[in-house]
């Protein structure tokens, strides 16, 4: 009896299954790792969204009450191409539009007639940046 309390400890001294590690704390997030190889999308459209369409839909897209949609959670601006988002924005959305949903209206162009077509292109990849 002792002898097979005694092999059971030398086997348990080399053999035995260890106690399960503690728990290790989860590996923090590294944001950097995520973050898109240009931070906002387009530096260029990021100024010019700052400079024209922050005025309605606030510095970080997520508009103004009275003013502008939010336009990091839009559908529209999920949904289309960025062909079709610089169109939209070309056109703007009159306040009795059928698709107008707040009775006020999107000027053509944020009411900026100075932005090009390109420049708009530039503001969408900073709004894909918004609603990534
Ligand atoms: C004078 C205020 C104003 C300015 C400036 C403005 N917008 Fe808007 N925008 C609006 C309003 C109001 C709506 C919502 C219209 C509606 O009710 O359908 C809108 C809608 C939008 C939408 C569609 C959102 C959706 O889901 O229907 C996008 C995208 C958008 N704006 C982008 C821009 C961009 C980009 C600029 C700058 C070039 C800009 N806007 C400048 C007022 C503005």
């Amino acid at each position: 009896m002792r002898l097979a309390l005694l092999v059971l400890v030398l086997l348990c001294a080399t053999g035995c299954p260890s106690e399960p590690p503690p728990p290790r704390p989860s590996p923090r997030p590294t944001p950097s790792a995520a973050a898109p190889a240009t931070p906002v999308g387009s530096e260029r459209g990021r100024a010019l969204f700052q400079g024209t369409c922050a005025v309605c839909h606030g510095p970080k897209g997520l508009g103004l009450p009275g003013l502008g949609k939010d336009v990091t959670t839009s559908e529209l601006v999920r949904k289309s191409s960025d062909d079709e988002l610089v169109a939209f924005l070309v056109r703007g959305r009159a306040a009795d539009h059928p698709d107008n949903s707040t009775g006020v209206p999107m000027p053509p162009r944020g009411g900026n007639a100075s932005l090009s077509d390109d420049d708009l292109r530039e503001i969408v990849a900073h709004l894909r940046w918004f609603s990534r």
